[in-house]
């Protein structure tokens, strides 16, 4: 559905000929969203995660989209360390937000504001 979507992004990331990981982002109005991002786990923490999400943001700017919001399981620490680390800010919890069960944090970030 994304890929023949004119305004989803789907970047992937390839390892030694293998898929390391992919995201996928939303252009809207006056934002972006970024729908997915994983890494493979045998890749993580090796920048791949940064890399992909760095590549969105860049277009997004192109794009003259300057602000990317995201949800997170709210369990998910690790993801909220990675977004964080990249400039992402916990801007609400949502209740629910996953099969009206598990919790979300939404983390947004201005790419104007450094
Ligand atoms: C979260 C995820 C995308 C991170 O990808 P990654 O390629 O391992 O991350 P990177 O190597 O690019 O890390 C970038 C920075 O985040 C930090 N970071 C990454 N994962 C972290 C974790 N679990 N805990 C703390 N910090 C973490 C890295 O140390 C690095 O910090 P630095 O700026 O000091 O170098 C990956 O772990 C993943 O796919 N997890 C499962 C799916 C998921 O949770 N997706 C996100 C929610 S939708």
């Amino acid at each position: 559905m994304h890929i023949r979507h004119h305004e989803s992004v789907v970047l992937t990331a390839r390892a030694g000929g293998e898929l390391a990981g992919f995201a996928i982002m939303q252009f809207l109005d006056t934002s972006a969203h970024l729908d997915l991002l994983a890494v493979d786990p045998r890749y993580e923490l090796l920048g791949i995660g940064r890399r992909l999400l760095e590549w969105l943001e860049g277009t997004a700017v192109t794009a003259g989209t300057f602000v990317i919001t995201l949800e997170v399981r709210a369990t998910n620490v690790g993801a909220r360390w990675f977004y964080s680390r990249l400039g992402y800010r916990e801007a609400r919890r949502i209740a629910g937000y996953y099969c009206r069960v598990e919790n979300a944090v939404q983390m947004v970030r201005d790419l104007r504001v450094i």
